[in-house]
């Protein structure tokens, strides 16, 4: 068994009486958003198996297995798409036949009764879960209801890939994938076996290997991700979250958001969607105060701080006033369609059409200068002034870290390729690739890091936004 199940029976408190429970020991959180209660939690059910429903949550099953536990989502790998499995207690589809040491096999070596499985499912992370966790987890998947078909996609890797006893040698060299700090405080250990074991965070943040596996050295030091990047969480000031409170962690790990700072989208959306927001006041806490030690790394990625006094300020909470702002962009937009010749290359857009628009009584700009490509393309969610639409659901996007990065990567990805808010119910935001020049999403890409980052200056250009679409693609 492993040393650190303490927090186990406070758990099994927490989940009893859980606010209470937070307000009379976290007395400086007390103004944390409240917690989203477990839906797969009954008092019907045995404190065991409630338990694991928390445990699911912690280890967060449900982003790649879904809510249902019906499997098929595809996980995109460097060999290509590797798709979840139905792990409901189904004995034909599922893993209705698994003994308790089968299920502790399959999560802790990648190993199921009757072939290896491959790391896409994090059992290098995995491997450090504790007795007490994987028999909690054991007892709630039989009390799942079973969902008697296959996934909707099954994996086909090609030759030699398919050989999954291949498998065996990968995990000699990266199971497990994290080492236990000696002299962490007590909470420190239940935010390491969160942060690393249970929660995973490593297979996102910790860049690979050259064997595809976690590089112990660079550890949460941040990482592509698909059209996505995820951003170093590390303490540095300048290249991590090193000037982030406990605090803002806890607040950012329950809400996916925090104010003109940082926002999840896309994959972080989905780790916040199905597994931290249902985190108790003392497990964030505990994971918070462990990414405050984890050894700093400084990357060439740096965030350029927030300057407050160029930040635009809300304008107005009235719809009426997005709308009449965009109303001559969109009209000018439209009559100029059928002229823009969309051209990858160069800047002649914006040449053409402002030899046309040397109208004197126009005092809007040409519809491609970057103000209204933004007003046109993007304010009809995010708002004329950064803050999104009144009553919109979309996010503000006034001062997000994603924005104020000194490389633009992050942000023409999702300019061009579109994001989804996982724990929103908005409609996704479309990608842009295909209807806006590599020139115009550079504009856009500026206008967005000056007037609502605050960046002095932002200068990317065709080429870099050419560059990312290629890389992301
Ligand atoms: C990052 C995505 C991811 C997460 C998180 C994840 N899994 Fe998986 N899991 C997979 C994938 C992908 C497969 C199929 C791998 C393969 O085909 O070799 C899989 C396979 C399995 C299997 C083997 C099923 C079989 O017999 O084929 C079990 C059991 C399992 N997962 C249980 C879990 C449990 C329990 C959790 C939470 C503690 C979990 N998984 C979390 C992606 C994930
Ligand atoms: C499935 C991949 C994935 C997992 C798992 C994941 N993250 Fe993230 N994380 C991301 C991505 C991508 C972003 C960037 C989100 C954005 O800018 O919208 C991000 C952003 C963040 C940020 C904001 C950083 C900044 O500078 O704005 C923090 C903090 C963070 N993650 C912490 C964590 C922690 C702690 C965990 C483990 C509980 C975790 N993440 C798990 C992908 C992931
Ligand atoms: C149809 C509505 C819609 C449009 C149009 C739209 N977006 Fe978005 N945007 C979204 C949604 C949805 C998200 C995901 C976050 C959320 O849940 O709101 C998002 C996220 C973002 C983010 C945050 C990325 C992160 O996670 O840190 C930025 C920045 C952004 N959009 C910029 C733009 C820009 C620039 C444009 C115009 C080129 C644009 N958006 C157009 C809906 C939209």
């Amino acid at each position: 068994m492993k040393p650190l199940s303490i927090p186990i029976s406070a758990l099994v408190v927490s989940l009893a009486c859980s606010t209470a429970y937070a307000d009379n020991i976290y007395p400086a959180h007390t103004d944390l958003p409240a917690r989203t209660s477990l839906p797969n939690v009954s008092p019907l059910n045995s404190d065991l198996t409630n338990r694991g429903a928390y445990v699911a949550r912690t280890a967060d099953c449900m982003a790649c297995h879904r809510e249902d536990y019906s499997g098929g989502v595809p996980i995109e790998t460097p060999i290509g798409n590797i798709y979840s499995t139905n792990i409901t207690p189904s004995t034909q589809y599922g893993i209705g036949n698994y003994t308790e040491a089968d299920f502790k096999n399959a999560l802790r070596k990648g190993r199921a009764p009757k072939h290896q499985i491959y790391p896409a499912m994090p059992y290098p992370s995995y491997h450090g879960m504790s007795d007490d966790d994987i028999s909690a987890l054991f007892a709630y998947f039989q009390t799942v209801p079973i969902i008697d078909k296959p996934p909707e996609q099954i994996t086909h890797l090609p030759f030699p890939l398919n050989i999954r006893s291949l498998m065996l040698a990968w995990n000699v060299i990266n199971v497990p994938s994290t080492e236990n700090r000696l002299g962490l405080s007590q909470t420190q250990q239940r935010g390491e076996y969160l942060v690393n074991n249970l929660e995973h965070c490593g297979t996102c943040h910790t860049p690979r290997n050259l064997t595809q596996g976690l590089d112990k050295d660079r550890y949460l030091s941040g990482a592509p991700l698909g059209k996505w990047f995820a951003p170093n969480i590390t303490p540095d000031n300048d290249t991590g979250i090193g000037r982030w409170s406990e605090r803002d962690i806890i607040a950012y790990l329950r809400t996916g958001k925090l104010d003109k700072q940082a926002y999840a989208g896309g994959p972080m959306a989905e780790a916040v969607a199905h597994s931290t927001r249902y985190l108790t006041d003392e497990d964030l806490s505990a994971m918070a105060n462990y990414l405050k030690v984890v050894p700093a790394i400084k990357t060439d990625d740096y965030l350029i701080p927030v300057n407050v006094a160029r930040l635009p300020s809300p304008k107005s909470t009235s719809i009426t006033y997005d709308l009449l702002e965009q109303k001559d962009y969109l009209a000018k937009a439209k009559a100029d369609t059928p002229h823009v010749s969309i051209n990858q290359s160069s800047n002649q857009i914006s040449n053409q059409s402002s030899s046309q628009n040397n109208n004197p009584n126009r005092v809007m700009e040409n519809s491609t200068s970057p103000k209204s490509l933004y007003l046109t393309h993007c304010a009809s969610c995010h708002g004329v002034d950064g803050y999104a639409q009144p009553d919109a659901r979309y996010t503000a996007i006034v001062g997000l870290s994603s924005i104020r990065r000194a490389k633009p990567d992050a942000l023409i990805g999702v300019i061009a390729f579109g994001a989804k808010g996982a724990f929103n119910t908005a409609p996704k935001m479309p990608g842009f690739e295909k209807d806006l020049s590599h020139a115009q999403i550079a504009s856009i890409t500026n206008y967005v890091r000056i007037n609502f980052g605050g960046l002095p200056s932002s200068d990317v250009s065709a080429d870099e936004v050419k560059r990312v679409i290629k890389e992301k693609g």
